[in-house]
């Protein structure tokens, strides 16, 4: 059968991606060779279980697949253990909570508003919010974490685990001082890199590797790959508790998930020998150098521009109207999304602030010259609405 209503709608997707801006700081482009092992029959395997250790016959193919992933992620992330089956980046950071928190345990993570994630402990709504107690940081005035106070706050709280990731903080994250603080209190540190994964593969951010005990971080953003999710143990990780990689194991399956999704992990694999490239460099590179110049285009062109030190930016818009900007900005062909400034006056349903980035258009080939020009564009639209 031909679906030739999906068809139509896909081919339109297809015109919509081709033609647009992409500003959207956590969308990319995968490659040709990542779409082709999405595609393909991989999709038909169940292989519950890890390689080696299946419950259903006919994974010889499969488990040389996820052992190639393993191997490559193990290789550009430097981690002793490599979990790639989780569905996501919310099931995988659910999968952590699961393995190393007991029900009422406290976990500590940047307040949604400030730019962390729902699943770091966002209040009553969330998986992490509602089975564990949470509390949560804040950043100051000028969008940054103050690390004397995160330490004061972590001292006062002593949570069992420090979520340290972000989705909308334009700056480096100080890994060693987050894993400092968290050896005070003995939590665990989680470093969830999904938006700066590619930067840190690609040599621009540091890496969390020596301060953390787990890193997770998708592989649809910055990376460039699938839509998934890895889970890594560091060496610091395994020095705290030998079982660690046993236990995030279990929790992802079956504490969590079924059957991996094999065509996701292939191609996985696939992005982790792309990311492990001179050309991915020069991409992460280029992704920081074309975030700088934009954040400063803008703040040339006389807006207020929080950022930048990696591949994103949020711009204040003035109070309220961050959406409808975002909405203004679509119709002139340029696709970003509302967001919260540090402190907004007008709150989460009506933030002041449209949040940017580089990496999709960077793959698309844009260089300095074409974010200048794109800024001063923005800058009109912004203005005038
Ligand atoms: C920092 C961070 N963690 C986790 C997630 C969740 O990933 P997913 O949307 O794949 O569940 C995101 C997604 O935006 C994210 O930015």
């Amino acid at each position: 059968m031909i679906d030739k209503k999906i068809r139509d709608l896909i081919k339109k997707e297809e015109e919509r991606q081709e033609k647009l801006v992409h500003l959207i700081p956590s969308e990319n482009f995968a490659s040709e060779e990542v779409r082709m092992a999405l595609g393909s029959c991989l999709t038909n395997k169940y292989a519950e279980g890890y390689p080696g250790r299946r419950y259903y016959q006919g994974n010889g193919f499969i488990d040389e697949i996820e052992n190639l992933a393993i191997e490559r992620g193990k290789k550009i992330l430097g981690v002793e253990h490599l979990n790639v089956q989780p569905y996501s980046g919310s099931p995988a950071n659910s999968a952590i909570q699961m393995a190393l928190l007991e029900r009422e345990d406290k976990i500590c993570g940047l307040k949604l508003s400030a730019g962390g994630h729902l699943t770091h402990g966002h209040p009553k709504i969330t998986f992490s919010g509602k089975f564990f107690e949470n509390v949560q940081y804040d950043v100051e005035e000028d969008g940054r974490i103050d690390y004397k106070k995160l330490e004061e706050f972590v001292l006062k709280e002593k949570p069992k685990m420090i979520m340290v990731g972000t989705t909308a903080y334009p700056w480096i994250l100080d890994f060693k001082k987050f894993g400092e603080i968290g050896d005070k209190v003995g939590a665990w540190v989680v470093a969830d890199v999904s938006h700066i994964i590619g930067l840190i593969v690609g040599g621009v951010h540091p890496s969390p590797v020596d301060y953390v005990h787990v890193i997770m971080s998708t592989t649809h953003k910055s990376l460039r790959g699938p839509r998934g999710a890895f889970i890594g143990v560091t060496k610091k990780g395994l020095e705290k508790d030998p079982e660690l990689s046993s236990k995030i194991d279990k929790a992802v399956f079956p504490g969590l998930q079924g059957g991996p999704h094999e065509n996701n992990i292939a191609a996985m694999a696939v992005c982790f020998a792309e990311a492990d490239t001179q050309n991915f460099r020069d991409y992460a590179t280029q992704v920081v150098k074309n975030a700088k110049v934009l954040a400063e285009a803008l703040k040339k062109n006389g807006l207020k521009v929080f950022g930048t030190e990696n591949h994103l930016m949020v711009v204040d818009v003035g109070k309220g109207r961050g959406k409808e900007v975002a909405v203004r900005l679509e119709e002139e062909g340029i696709v970003c999304n509302a967001n919260t400034v540090p402190h907004d006056k007008a709150g989460p349903f009506r933030p002041s602030g449209i949040r940017i980035g580089t990496p999709a258009m960077t793959t698309k080939g844009w260089k300095e010259k074409e974010f200048e020009d794109l800024a001063k564009r923005m800058a009109k639209i912004i203005k005038v609405n």
